[in-house]
């Protein structure tokens, strides 16, 4: 039996399909069933009225349990009250496999639960949506970039040496040795910028935060792109085009989901070139001006963010940030020696920074002092140093939080909801 997808159903309107998939939801009455069935690309509604079909397929649906996986046949009509806005009216109705009782029924279940069936929950519309969206998010990146004539080079996981500071770092054993979890493929992807010019990379980054926040994973997923030759405003024109583009893509494919998360569109379509641009040194005037009590050299806690972001309708690049709460390889400011080549973005809505980076520092004395200063290992950083003993130039890069970027554009409150498999503090299963 041939086989038709939800999602291709309007091309399909008269005709009689089959449809392969699960049943997601079921209501009974004497003389009618509906089949809400479900088969990755969306959900359709299946009526099955006593009179158009055999007793033994109309006896047959009263018992289908929630998840079983069902082939049915049936023709296509349009109508807009339907989940999905098709109804088949169905001839036949096969069991493949009669789920068991499913855990996840229409009543409310607590985060705890659902996370801890989190295989299972993948499922459910809200949680569907927000997958396919991310799978949009990862196409426009890697359309962004490519289309830009920049090479995808993949950074290993496995690294003798911190890139984002040593309180985060995952250990392991590697044969005698031990190695880290990488935090991020920069300093590699500086080296692949001195061969290529222009470069990214789009991978897991691991990182030990101890702090439950809405924020924060222990694994996520980061595009990293590095540019030879670029500096902190080349750098920032190139965060704010990849942004907008990732907007316009969501906008532009995700309709369906952004309806099922109930998301306000007109706060996506606001996201717009140019970006305000505002310096460290104004965004702690704006703070004080608003209330929030900050001084020049801390680094911006989530209300902080918040605030700032609140200020604009779209997201806000923050630069030049104390050198002191940045890492180790960021260029100072010639303008100010205490100060980085540094930049974030800030998302609208409260979803905070969801990109960070700069231009590099590229004198080789300046490095080696600073990986000293920041009781790094010199040994581990001799390959690094190298890039600025032979043709060192000024360049710098981003990399953009996935999951963060994932949850703006979905509206959805916490980071765990937009990976498939989250890892948290203490959360590895399943
Ligand atoms: O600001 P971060 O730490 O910057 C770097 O790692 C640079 N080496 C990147 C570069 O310049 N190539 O991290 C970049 C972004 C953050 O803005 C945030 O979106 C995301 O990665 N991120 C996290 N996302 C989820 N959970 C965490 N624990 C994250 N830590 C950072
Ligand atoms: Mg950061």
């Amino acid at each position: 039996m041939s086989q038709t997808y939800i999602a291709d159903l309007k091309d399909h309107v008269g005709k009689e399909v089959t449809l392969k998939g699960w049943l997601y939801k079921r209501r009974s009455s004497g003389k009618i069933h509906f089949l809400v069935v479900r088969d990755g690309t969306g959900l359709a509604q299946g009526v099955v009225p006593k009179n158009d079909v055999s007793e033994e397929v109309f006896e047959r649906c009263k018992t289908i349990a929630q998840e079983s996986a069902i082939v049915v046949r049936g023709t296509v009509a349009e109508d807009d009250r339907a989940p999905g806005g098709f109804e088949l009216r169905l001839s036949d109705v096969e069991v493949v496999h009669a789920a068991a009782e499913y855990p996840i029924t229409p009543k409310e279940h607590s985060t705890g639960f659902l996370m801890s069936h989190r295989h299972l929950w993948l499922r459910s519309s809200k949680q569907h949506a927000v997958l396919r969206v991310r799978g949009a998010v990862i196409r426009a990146i890697r359309d962004f970039f490519d289309d830009r004539g920049f090479l995808l080079v993949d950074a290993p996981v496995f690294t003798p040496n911190a890139c984002e500071g040593t309180t985060t770092l995952f250990e392991t054993k590697y044969f005698d040795d031990r190695a880290y979890l990488t935090q991020s493929g920069q300093l590699y992807m500086e080296a692949a910028a001195m061969a290529h010019g222009k470069v990214y990379c789009f991978g897991p980054a691991f990182r030990a935060e101890k702090s439950k926040t809405r924020r924060h994973l222990t694994e996520f997923w980061m595009v990293e792109p590095e540019v030879a030759y670029a500096e902190l405003d080349d750098v920032m024109d190139l965060a704010e085009g990849l942004v907008c583009s990732i907007a316009e893509r969501v906008l532009d494919r995700c309709q369906e989901e952004l309806k099922t998360l109930e998301r306000d569109v007109s706060r996506l379509e606001a996201v717009k070139a140019p970006f305000p641009r505002l310096h460290y040194d104004d965004a702690v005037k704006l703070l004080n001006d608003k209330g929030n009590d900050f001084e020049w050299g801390g680094d911006f806690g989530a209300p902080d963010e918040t605030l700032i972001s609140e200020q604009y309708d779209r997201p806000v690049l923050v630069h030049r940030f104390p050198a002191a709460i940045k890492a180790f390889y960021m260029k100072p400011d010639p303008e100010n020696e205490k100060a980085s080549l540094s930049v974030d973005v800030l998302a609208p809505e409260g979803y905070g920074e969801i990109v960070g980076g700069g231009q590099r520092a590229d004198d080789l004395e300046f490095l080696e002092r600073k990986i000293e200063e920041h009781g790094l290992p010199q040994d581990a950083f001799e390959w690094y140093l190298d890039l600025r003993r032979y043709g060192s130039v000024p360049h710098g890069g981003f990399g953009l939080g996935l999951e963060r970027t994932v949850a703006w554009m979905c509206g959805v409150e916490h980071l765990r909801e937009c990976i498939p498999f989250p890892r948290m503090l203490y959360k590895i299963y399943p």
